[in-house]
């Protein structure tokens, strides 16, 4: 693949060629990337120097994905502002469930609190001790007011090779007291050199209750997250990021069940995505993830593009390129054959996709370097900085966002990513519930329980 850059318009430079290429995209809002080895033609890797701020080497859990280099905007004469302003499209690009990044919308936010980002180390710090989340939370909760209490109910862990620990708090208002909610803090892996710790807020019960409708616990566990999560509120105080969401999705948001994220090198996520098997109508808009420290490389793209370019590959490997790939992912024959039989069926294929860790894909869109690079080289890849923002929309499992993290830096690095959901659920959607709690099928109290294929990740 990386021989392919090489061949396209002489007249200019061989990256501008290369950008140019038939079916290149890029993320809308984000700077243009291109994997690059050291084996590649001097003209291009001197032209590459030209063009490039700056260059990141990927590794995850001990698997080297590859060079990456991201383009000064100047260099390939890229308007950003004028391609934020073109509302129209990236509304477009909302619906089709596409990632559109915002970059340094939150850059002032950040630069008013540096307080925040230094409490955020410090909570990482202290997440990594025995009973840090605990102690946290005593610390923390009084910031948030008095209704709200840390319990000693015991919390059985869910994941027991990555969870940490799992503390559960209650809310008591007018009389009405919320028992389930929860944090937890975990690993992102068991890889041993990946120091990647997660924070979550969420309620009821993990897996069943991931998808649930019921406002009242969606409301607490965002207020609480927004009181004393470091960072979390700079989302929803930052008028320009409320506005551009409410004009991409076409009504008003809200974030909820927050998770902070600290990667670490060697640290990410394998390719996912964060929908939900539910009705779109009333359902999980999406998911924000606001870089609030460090630098995170992103592969991001709608299913149907990944089920495309997944196509594309496997056709590839059937015509003899990368022998080594094959006899790695496919190793008997009709391996192989199996998985051109499914790619060659789209629908299938991105029902493939969308199954807990890209069902029998899981192997091809997660190795590195050689599909990390094909889908860089096709214009799926960003890297975020602090206070950018990538947004992640979603309709379902058939339309949703596919995305692939790394870290890009030499130190942990922070982030938080919350559910997007509707303000102001219709009528519909709410004679749907009335419907679905006269049924009494609920899988926990009070909740309109949705199956999930899988929980964010
Ligand atoms: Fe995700």
């Amino acid at each position: 693949m990386s021989g392919e850059r090489h061949s396209e318009a002489p007249e200019a430079g061989p990256v501008a060629g290369f950008l140019a290429g038939d079916g290149r995209g890029r993320i809308p809002g984000s700077l243009p990337v291109i994997s690059w080895r050291e084996e590649d033609e001097h003209a291009f890797l001197d032209d590459l120097e030209r063009c490039a701020d700056s260059t990141i080497e990927l590794s995850r859990r001990g698997v080297w994905h590859g060079h990456w280099a991201e383009l000064s905007p100047a260099a390939v004469g890229l308007d950003l502002r004028a391609e934020l302003s073109d509302h129209a499209a990236l509304h477009l690009c909302w619906n089709d469930a596409r990632p559109i990044v915002l970059p340094g919308i939150l850059d002032d936010a950040i630069h008013r609190a540096p307080d925040e980002i230094a409490e955020a180390f410090e909570l990482y710090g202290e997440l990594g001790e025995d009973g840090g989340l605990k102690r946290w939370l005593k610390r923390a909760l009084p910031a948030a007011g008095p209704e709200w209490r840390v319990r000693d109910r015991r919390a059985d862990l869910f994941d027991a090779e990555r969870d940490v620990e799992k503390v559960f708090v209650s809310r008591e208002t007018a009389g009405r007291e919320l028992r389930d909610l929860w944090w937890k803090s975990g690993r992102l892996s068991t890889f041993e050199g990946d120091d990647s710790l997660r924070l979550r807020i969420s309620f009821g019960l993990e897996r069943d209750d991931d998808a649930s409708r019921e406002p009242a616990r969606q409301r607490a566990v965002a207020t609480l997250a927004e009181a004393v999560l470091p960072g979390a509120s700079f989302v929803p105080e930052e008028p320009s990021l409320n506005r551009m969401l409410e004009i991409l999705a076409g009504e008003e948001l809200f974030l909820t069940q927050h998770i902070a994220y600290w990667n670490a090198p060697e640290g990410g996520a394998l390719f996912h995505h964060d929908a939900f098997d539910e009705p779109t109508e009333g359902g999980q808009r999406g998911v924000l993830y606001a870089q609030l420290a460090g630098r995170t490389a992103w592969l991001a793209l709608s299913v149907e593009d990944l089920a495309l370019r997944v196509s594309e590959f496997v056709e590839l490997l059937r015509e003899g390129e990368l022998e080594w790939v094959t006899e790695d992912l496919f190793p008997r024959s009709a391996d192989l054959d199996g998985a051109v039989e499914c790619a060659r069926d789209r629908e299938r294929l991105v029902r493939e996709l969308a199954l807990p860790g890209c069902g029998r894909f899981a192997g091809l869109v997660n190795r590195g370097p050689e599909f990390t690079d094909f889908l860089a080289n096709a214009g799926h890849a960003a890297i975020l900085e602090a206070g950018d923002v990538i947004l992640l929309p979603n309709y379902g499992l058939a339309r949703t966002v596919m995305h692939s993290v790394f870290c890009a830096d030499d130190e942990p690095t922070y982030a938080i990513s919350a559910a997007l959901r509707q303000a102001r659920p219709d009528v519909r959607t709410d004679l749907q519930a009335a419907l679905s709690r006269g049924r009494g099928k609920r899988k926990s109290n009070g909740n309109q329980s949705r199956r999930s294929t899988r929980r964010r990740d």
